[in-house]
């Protein structure tokens, strides 16, 4: 990983925008502006909050979603929303790991969750493109084609709607694919906003530009925002990667980065949806636009705030989608990251093993749209006092540590180094930065994290993330200060833009 990084020359092509937000209105809900007081208070409204919070009123519970920035443009903003069980070489390793029944669970969880999001999409006629279609998951090299059989039977024991193909129905070469029936994709943002509608009204509340701050475990508790404070019974934090350090979360999960790209083929194009079993993957699908449909092509994965040039990884996904199709034009790019467990396995339940009242979902490991529906489902089942058939896989609280502990203890190992490297590695000098590039510099014998852009103008600011202290880095593609320990991005102004930091970075004033 490197700290310091001159920009590239290469641009990505098209616009620096999500598909989703470019095509749907901006939101205005208010924000928290006096003290109130609901059941259930849910931070974050991406796709976990807005379905829980919606779940929960229709129980006839108050509802109040806090979000820091507008809803629905966190990571969920910036997904290509593949609505499938189908999450890349996934049942055979659950078999390893958890038994057949936990596999089953798994598989029956996001089958299921793929019937809700039907069902919903029915019940409030919501226009938002969902189509049902197939996933494949295929294999880009000969390499891969054992483990995808492994993984086909792993599947078909589950009783998952699967068939293996000698080659996946792409315009280029592949090596063998797993057919899954009956998928879906949709629009994700107008899907959720038409959901969102449903919330405010009678005791329940979606506030914006709202950050949570704190969470006073009482009884009920208080919700310390920006704005003042949230009394509620329960409390689900659904702010993606949760900012409240007991639950260590931080230690058990790892963010990573994927890139997009909108792109337009003279091809004829496959309307199907494929992943493929190469890590880090590369997946496709299209969206239909008054302009014909879109590609939407993924990929180039690389763990937050550890990539040397964050913009050679479009440039690489460039190169994949110019070797593979018959580009006439790439439209968009945009990136985001998720979170993943360190058994693969997303933590949907109790905050702790001992928190009576405070809920979690996180780590959807790049499969959120079914994994937000299936937390919906868990936490408003443990909410309202129902059992659910997969709270125990799911639960946060458990600890493989036996075969687990392994990568446990790496990654933390891992992040110790980067908290010590960014420490102990000697500042650039403060003239060494030229036009669009950042640095962490010496100032007067203090560290400096400084961006000079396009006129010239300095922006400084500490590069200690309030998280818990790493030095950030820089992502020349983005143009933010990401953090390698767990995921926390600034802007270069410092000011948050991704949890679980909850505070800007410091602000410098440095003269040239
Ligand atoms: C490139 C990419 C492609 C993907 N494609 C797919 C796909 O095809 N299919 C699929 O199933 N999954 C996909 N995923 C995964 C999926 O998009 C995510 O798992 C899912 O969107 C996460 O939803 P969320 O609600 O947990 O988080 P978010 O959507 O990020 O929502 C969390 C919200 O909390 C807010 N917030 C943060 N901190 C605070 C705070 N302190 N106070 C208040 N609010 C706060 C944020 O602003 C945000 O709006 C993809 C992921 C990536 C990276
Ligand atoms: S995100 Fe944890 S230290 Fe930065």
């Amino acid at each position: 990983m490197e700290k310091n990084v001159s920009e590239s020359k290469y641009e990505p092509p098209g616009r620096a925008e999500s598909f989703w937000i470019a095509t749907t209105p901006e939101t205005e809900y208010p924000s928290l502006t006096e003290n109130v007081s609901v059941d259930v208070a849910i931070l974050g409204g991406g796709i976990a909050g807005i379905t829980s919070a919606l779940f929960l009123k229709k129980a006839g519970l108050n509802v109040a979603v806090i979000e820091s920035q507008r809803i629905i443009k966190g990571v969920t903003g910036y997904t290509t929303a593949h609505i499938t069980s189908a999450h890349n070489l996934i049942y055979d390793y659950l078999i390893d790991h958890f038994g057949k029944d936990g596999a089953q669970q798994y598989a029956d969880a996001n089958q299921e969750a793929i019937e809700r999001i039907a069902q919903l999409v029915e019940e409030h006629n919501i226009d938002c493109d969902f189509r049902r279609t197939s996933e494949y998951i295929y294999a880009e090299s000969k390499e891969d084609v054992e483990k995808l059989g492994r993984e086909f039977e792993a599947a078909k024991s589950l009783g998952l709607p699967v068939s293996y193909m000698d080659a996946a129905p792409l315009p280029f070469k592949t090596y063998g694919a797993i057919h899954y029936k009956n998928q879906a994709q949709f629009h994700p943002r107008k899907y959720l906003l038409s959901l969102a509608k449903l919330i405010p009204g009678n005791g329940s509340f979606i506030f914006e530009n709202t950050r949570a701050l704190d969470v006073e475990e009482s009884e009920p508790h208080r919700i310390k925002t920006d704005r003042g404070y949230l009394i509620a019974k329960n409390v689900i934090i659904a702010t993606h990667f949760p900012f409240l350090n007991q639950g260590m979360f931080f230690a058990r999960m790892e963010p990573y980065r994927s890139y997009v790209l909108g792109v337009r083929i003279a091809d004829e194009v496959p309307e199907e949806m494929f992943d493929s079993s190469k890590d880090p993957s590369h997946y496709i699908r299209t969206q239909p636009t008054p302009d014909g449909l879109l590609v939407i092509v993924g990929g180039e994965d690389h763990p937050t705030g550890h990539a040397a040039n964050t913009v050679e990884h479009y440039e690489r996904l460039e190169q994949f989608a110019r070797n593979h199709f018959q580009i006439k034009s790439i439209d968009y790019h945009w990136s985001t990251q998720d979170n993943y467990s360190f058994d693969k396995v997303p933590f949907i339940g109790r905050f702790t093993p001992g928190s009576k009242h405070l809920y979690v979902a996180t780590a959807f490991k790049g499969w959120g749209m079914t994994h937000g529906m299936v937390a919906a489902t868990i936490l408003s089942d443990l909410i309202l006092g129902r059992s659910n058939p997969y709270q125990e896989l799911y639960n946060p609280g458990r600890y493989k540590l036996l075969t687990t502990g392994g990568k446990l203890i790496t990654q933390n190992i891992q992040i110790a180094e980067t908290l010590l490297k960014g420490r102990l590695s000697r500042p650039e000098k403060f003239s060494s930065i030229n036009i669009r590039e950042a640095k962490v510099v010496d100032v007067k014998g203090e560290e400096v994290a400084v961006y000079k852009d396009d006129k010239g103008n300095i922006h400084a600011v500490s590069p200690a993330c309030t998280h818990m202290g790493c030095i950030v880095s820089w992502n020349s593609a983005e143009k933010s200060w990401d953090c390698p320990c767990h995921g926390s991005r600034f802007n270069f102004n410092g000011e948050v833009i991704h949890s679980p930091a909850v505070k800007n970075l410091e602000r410098k004033e440095i003269q040239e």
